[in-house]
């Protein structure tokens, strides 16, 4: 199989295509946790004690939705980066097989007295003004209301008890707490370094305990009021004051009209599969459904996953996909989305205009965009229940520690997601700010997000739930791991572990993370000598904890990415 990549980039073979035998790099992936499998259910994050909550509740006889309340909220206790009740997201749901997938959108707002012009390039992200009205309580609440069985105070109660009698903070976070607390000593997020101060008052060991008693007594008046103990009363006020004391916009009539929304997913199909992504205000969904009609057309499969001529192709294809992006996507309640995005003639007239062997210059695609001169904390989780219910959520502060803007008393991080919005209209320029007019500010206008949680069925059934962080290179990830599965037939861990890719139109430059650029020389030649030009600080990309499907025996397997740290618990 063309998809095995660790035994075959580590055997350093060949591979197939227009091209002459090119070394096959060795592949730097990362070596995936251990799958689990499971006939019953699972939930799989990046949190160890939020996939155990989540799994018990499937064990209590919850449905696929009740374990992702769970788990969303037992990460915002265990997983500060980003894990959140201060931020937003976007939770896809397949109810039961058979059915159609929903988009439960819970994306942050502007506040309504944002203007277009309101943030100056100089502006820093880390502050009040950058913060978006919070979305998560609500569509939590609302995914609970739509689908949910047990009671939303049962689903509440383990995340209290995290946040109450402390956890266990892994490796991984323990180098994230020193390293924010380390960031900010000279900035005065005071808040945000009481709660988190190490016990032993110098830095984080992993196997200390981090006990959050203010986050435990919102979490308990959220468990009591539902989503109004957060938007409205005294913890609504708590995050005006610092909106007031800060130079943050957010009023109580802004947290009080906040809504969350059912949408319509994205569709699309590959080859004889059903993708659902997010809608706008995510640019996920359409920008995956570009990507994937586009090179279903080149029958890549037989060309080698990692052939110079399949990763030319996957970055053409990016390429085209992320320029529709920054002409065409912003929220769909405010702007007027083509409909034609998605479908397989126009992936077809674009792929028409791909050189196979030559790259195209991303400027030269968009002559009508004046260019002007001259972060990871976002968590996706996946669960699926017995009766084959699949959620995938993907939720963020934004930035990693969001505006690192703690409420006083409160215990949570507020995002700093204004920073999602083109922040100054017009200006686009070859790093890769975006200044074009469909993702400009307006008054409770939802920014455009990369967030890409999705589900794959085949059949009507639950076949692939995927998704990940890391901003716009999201979206790429999730492509990456959707190929691998779909196009490759790469069992799950290996699809997750492999080496990914990343072009985002501007700036007109490829990321390879996972592969060490120096040490595949023939393959980077080859790109380079159709014009690709590569970003050397490549770093890591995304971490996609997964959950696969087998057609035949309905066996669950899930993966957590090991990029970060994280756990696949089922619920037998
Ligand atoms: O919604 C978005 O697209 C971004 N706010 C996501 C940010 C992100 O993934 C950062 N971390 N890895």
């Amino acid at each position: 199989m063309d998809g095995r990549v660790p035994t075959r980039l580590l055997c350093g073979c060949i591979v197939t295509g227009l091209f002459a035998v090119a070394p096959l790099p060795r592949c730097e992936a990362t070596s995936p946790e251990k799958p689990v499998t499971s006939n019953k259910g699972m939930v799989v994050s990046v949190s160890e004690p939020a996939s155990r909550a989540g799994a018990a509740m499937l064990r209590r006889g919850g449905n696929a939705v009740d374990a992702a309340v769970t788990t969303a909220f037992s990460l915002a206790v265990t997983y500060p980066p980003a894990g959140n009740i201060g931020g937003g997201g976007f939770m896809m749901v397949l109810p039961k097989p058979g059915m159609q997938p929903v988009c439960v959108e819970y994306r942050e707002t502007a506040p309504a007295a944002a203007t277009p012009t309101m943030f100056s390039l100089t502006d820093s992200r880390l502050s009040p003004k950058m913060v978006g009205v919070p979305g998560t309580v609500r569509g939590l609440e609302l995914a609970h209301a739509t689908f949910g069985k047990l009671s939303w105070s049962t689903l509440l109660q383990p995340a209290i008890r995290l946040a109450d009698q402390g956890f266990s903070v892994d490796a991984s976070l323990a180098r994230s707490l020193n390293k924010v607390l380390k960031d900010d000593k000279s900035l005065p997020f005071k808040e945000m370094r009481r709660v988190y101060a190490p016990p032993s008052g110098k830095a984080w060991q992993a196997g200390d305990r981090l006990v959050q008693p203010d986050l435990a007594g919102t979490l308990r008046r959220i468990a009591q009021q539902g989503a109004d103990g957060f938007y409205r009363g005294p913890v609504a006020a708590r995050i005006v004051r610092e909106m007031q004391e800060g130079n943050g916009l957010i009023s109580n009539a802004d947290l009080d009209t906040y809504h969350a929304n059912l949408r319509t997913p994205i569709h699309g199909t590959f080859h004889r599969y059903d993708v659902y992504g997010p809608p706008p205000p995510s640019s996920g969904g359409i920008v995956l459904i570009e990507m994937l009609n586009m090179v279903e057309r080149f029958g890549l499969r037989k060309k080698g996953r990692w052939s110079p001529e399949t990763i030319h192709l996957m970055i053409e294809s990016m390429r085209r996909a992320y320029l529709d992006r920054a002409r065409y996507l912003g929220d769909q309640d405010f702007v007027a989305i083509p409909k034609r995005l998605t479908t397989k003639d126009y992936a077809a007239s674009l792929a028409s205009k791909i050189d196979t062997q030559k790259a195209t210059r991303s400027l030269v695609l968009a002559p009508e965009i004046p260019i002007a001169d001259e972060g990871t904390s976002t968590t996706h989780f996946s669960v699926i229940d017995k009766q084959g219910m699949a959620v995938a959520n993907t939720f963020t502060l934004e930035q990693s520690y969001g505006a690192r803007v703690m409420v006083r008393g409160a215990g949570f991080l507020l995002n700093n997601e204004m920073g999602d919005f083109n922040w100054r209209p017009g200006h686009t320029d070859k790093k890769g700010r975006i200044g074009t007019e469909p993702n400009t500010i307006a008054p409770r206008k939802r920014m455009l997000s990369s967030q890409t949680p999705v589900l794959v069925l085949k059949d009507g059934k639950p076949c692939l739930i995927t998704g990940s962080p890391g901003g716009r290179t999201i979206i790429n990830t999730v492509f990456c791991v959707v190929l691998n599965v779909l196009e490759f037939n790469m069992p799950l861990p290996e699809a997750i572990a492999a080496p990914r890719l990343h072009h985002q139109w501007l700036p007109d430059q490829v990321r390879f993370a996972g592969f060490k650029l120096d040490r595949y020389q023939d393959l980077v030649q080859q790109l380079r000598s159709m014009g690709h030009r590569f970003n050397p600080k490549a770093g890591r990309q995304g971490d996609a904890h997964s959950i696969y499907v087998d057609a035949k025996t309905g066996i669950r397997t899930g993966v957590a990415d090991t990029r970060i740290s994280g756990k696949a618990v089922a619920a037998d």
